[in-house]
């Protein structure tokens, strides 16, 4: 397997181009069920969630036809389109490989009257329940079965319609809710919906498809639901977790970087936190320039739904903030489980400890190399971003994880200076 060898001292300079956004391009595919036109999405990053998405549409009989880049995007340009289902079951054995299949419930059911999808089972985070997902659509009439370890949606008259209101803010229930809403015969009303960015892209794909969608941008959302759907060509939002992971990146380094694409406005609570670490963080016309001398406050800091701190944020900031002079508390309330790079940060040298959902935080002086095992995701970023500062060599294996939501890294990295390569297992 391979590995990732960083060799850490180097201050980050220069400008790293931000792929489309991993979480909104897995809400976005599904919606290719919705119509039997051709729906083109554009700035498709190049990940493995984003492959086995496409294989698992390919399955239900979805064409998918990938072009080059356009000169104004990072990413590619897919054209997907459903003219007709060969089967409406999502198996398990391509389910259990990626939790967001469970994506295509919704836009399934609505569009062929029922679907079939293998339960997710758990991830490395915590057990990520669906229960929400199939509430919501329980509440706009949609009957649910659970057997054999698959979820069964049926509305073979249509989706008449109803109100939910989410006990807990769901990324992914939301997403569920609205695919399926945006074909109802009647009105769909979500409170507590989650307000994400992501969100928004996809309400905005939905509108540009012939959605009627009220409150957009807000915890209260009231679709129309609509006889059919139309294609589009839509682009796909710039990746703000990525974004936010190479501005840590620049502050733990010292260093000087533009991030091209990025939305200062889709990263607030980000931005806010670096700052008041001590970096600069600058809007610019085709970005966000993040410049620090590597002198870094403590922060105390709660995950939580957008607008506030973003879980997907805590692994990274937690890198930075072992260099940090002082303590710094951070409180991950978003998912059980989210710590498991504490262990592997604390054998290069920093000094963390946890306790339920909070982590205390040290700053010390230095970071050493060592071989690092990646868990889960954001965690195998956390690891590279304490590698470039450590002293040494860092091995981070596992890089599996790391690719579902990193596209190039090591080529990014390099882009800005930093002594990165990617090795074949020895
Ligand atoms: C999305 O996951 C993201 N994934 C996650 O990013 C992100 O961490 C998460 O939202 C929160 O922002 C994608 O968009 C593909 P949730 P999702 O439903 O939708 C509980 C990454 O690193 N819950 O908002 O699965 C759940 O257990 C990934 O890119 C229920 O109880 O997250 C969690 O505690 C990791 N029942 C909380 O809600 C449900 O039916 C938030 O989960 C659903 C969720």
């Amino acid at each position: 397997m391979d590995k990732i060898i960083v060799r850490g001292g180097n201050a980050l300079k220069g400008k790293i181009p931000i792929s489309g956004a991993k979480n909104s391009a897995l809400t976005l595919l599904p919606c290719a069920l919705l119509t039997d036109e051709p729906l083109t999405l554009r700035n498709l990053p190049r990940l493995a969630d984003i492959d086995g998405f496409q294989h698992l549409l390919n399955q239900f009989g979805i064409s998918t036809a990938i072009a080059g880049s356009r000169p104004e995007d990072f990413g590619r340009v897919m054209t997907l389109q459903a003219t007709r289902l060969t089967t409406t079951v999502a198996p398990y054995e391509l389910v259990r490989k990626m939790r967001a299949s469970i994506l295509v419930l919704g836009p399934m059911v609505a569009r062929a009257g029922e679907a079939t999808v293998s339960l997710p089972g758990g991830c490395a985070i915590g057990n990520r329940p669906i229960d929400l997902h199939l509430k919501a659509l329980e509440a706009f009439g949609v009957e649910i079965e659970l057997a054999a370890g698959y979820v069964k949606a049926m509305a073979p008259d249509g989706i008449p319609g109803g109100t939910y209101t989410f006990p807990v803010v769901s990324v992914g229930a939301t997403e569920n809710a609205l695919m399926a809403a945006s074909l109802a015969k009647g009105t769909c009303v979500l409170h507590n919906a989650a307000r994400e960015p992501e969100i928004v892209d996809l309400c905005n794909l939905l509108v540009d498809m012939g959605a009627e969608i009220e409150g957009i941008g807000t915890s209260d959302l009231v679709i129309h639901g609509k006889d059919r759907l139309h294609g589009a060509t839509y682009r796909v939002m710039s990746d703000r977790i990525e974004a936010g992971s190479y501005a840590c990146a620049a502050a733990i380094t010292g260093g000087d970087v533009e991030l091209i694409g990025a939305k200062a406005d889709e990263m607030d609570a980000t931005v806010n936190a670096l700052r008041q670490a001590g970096v600069t963080v600058e809007e610019t016309k085709t970005g966000i320039r993040v410049t620090s001398d590597g002198k870094l406050k403590p922060l105390t800091i709660s995950t939580a739904p957008y607008p506030g701190f973003a879980t997907d944020m805590q692994a990274q900031f937690m890198a930075m903030l072992c260099m940090a002079d002082g303590a710094s508390v951070l409180t991950e309330t978003i998912f059980e489980n989210r710590y498991m790079h504490v262990p592997e940060l604390n054998r290069m040298g920093a000094h963390i400890e946890t306790k339920g959902r909070t982590a205390i935080v040290h700053g010390v002086k230095g970071l050493t190399g060592a071989p690092v095992m990646a868990t889960d995701l954001r965690a195998s970023m956390s690891l590279v971003i304490a590698g470039l500062v450590a002293e040494g060599e860092t091995h981070v294996s596992r890089l599996y994880h790391l690719d579902r939501g990193y596209e190039r890294l090591e080529e990014k990295l390099q882009l800005v200076g930093a002594d990165v390569e990617r090795v074949g297992s020895d």
